[in-house]
């Protein structure tokens, strides 16, 4: 894409944190920007923050486990402005729960948001971006793909990685790009309660709006995070060594049971 100017882009998750500050500055930039979340109101209320900056936004409350709605948001944006020029996968939900605990409904609701809906979401706009042979896929993946640290998540963020990689590759020369952005840790409701020292959502939503016309297999934000990644990839011992019992020990797996702390505290002791 060369310019911005009167694009149509759907960004899901735009109710909050990243998609929200990417909703904005996509439409600081003369994107019509569809808005997709759950959150109606959040929604509403971001609307018409854009269009007091006389910027377009049209809100579309969509839940993105729910594949009727992913149609039918598609069939929507189609009914008002004709086409679908760029789609922002950012719907996500994290876990901090250890494998073991977690209710088998959360582990689906976690693919659905963070892989399927994703998956889903392409599926849907790339038959129209296909005939006009011009589109760009925008996918808001984690460091956490590459360095796996939390099983849940981490599984749902390799799986979009690998995903849109992929697709890099099955449409190379149709004129539709696919980028990936992997962000370490951002300010946003997401990981409120890290006390962590950490950049805010504009630094992903500046790379979001630069990989708009500037398309590129995979961009990871902040660039300090590229050192621990190459060392996951070629001597991952070392992060081994800091991960080693890692569920017990950091205070923020809150709902660690005590029975599975204990199970696990003896494993990690006989390790030892
Ligand atoms: N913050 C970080 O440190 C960080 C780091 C790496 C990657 N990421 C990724 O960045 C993306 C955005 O995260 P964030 O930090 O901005 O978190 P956030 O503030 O919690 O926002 C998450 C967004 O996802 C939406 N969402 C959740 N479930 C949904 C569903 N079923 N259908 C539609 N939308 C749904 C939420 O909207 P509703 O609740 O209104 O539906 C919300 O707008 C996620 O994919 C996350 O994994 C974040």
């Amino acid at each position: 894409m060369k310019t911005l100017r009167n694009k149509v882009a759907i960004v899901t998750g735009a109710s909050s944190g990243i998609g929200r500050v990417t909703a904005r500055f996509l439409a600081r930039r003369g994107v019509r920007v569809i808005l997709a979340a759950r959150r109606a109101e959040e929604l509403a209320i971001l609307q018409r923050e854009i269009e007091l900056e006389k910027g377009v936004a049209l809100a579309i409350p969509t839940d993105i486990t729910d594949v009727n709605q992913i149609i039918q948001l598609e069939q929507e944006v189609i009914a008002t402005y004709g086409r679908v020029d760029m789609l922002v996968n950012n719907a996500g939900v994290n876990c901090n729960t250890l494998v073991a605990d977690t209710p088998l409904a959360e582990i689906t609701h976690l693919v659905q948001v963070n892989l399927l809906g994703a998956m889903l979401a392409t599926r849907v706009v790339l038959p129209g971006m296909l005939k006009r042979r011009q589109g760009s896929i925008i996918s808001i993946a984690s460091v956490g793909g590459s360095i796996a640290v939390e099983p849940l998540y981490s599984a749902t963020k390799f799986g979009l990685r690998g995903f849109s990689l992929a697709l890099r590759r099955q449409l190379q020369g149709t004129g539709i790009t696919i980028s990936v952005i992997s962000p370490g840790f951002i300010r946003t409701p997401m990981n409120a309660y890290y006390k962590l020292p950490m950049p805010g959502p504009e630094l992903i939503a500046r790379t979001v709006v630069k990989l708009a016309t500037h398309p590129c297999r995979e961009i990871i934000v902040p660039f300090s995070y590229v050192v621990p990644i190459w060392i996951e990839q070629n001597i991952p011992w070392i992060i081994d060594r800091f991960t080693d019992g890692l569920g017990i020990k950091l205070p923020y797996f809150s709902k660690v049971t005590n029975e599975t702390r204990t199970q696990l505290s003896c494993k990690s002791i006989s390790h030892e």
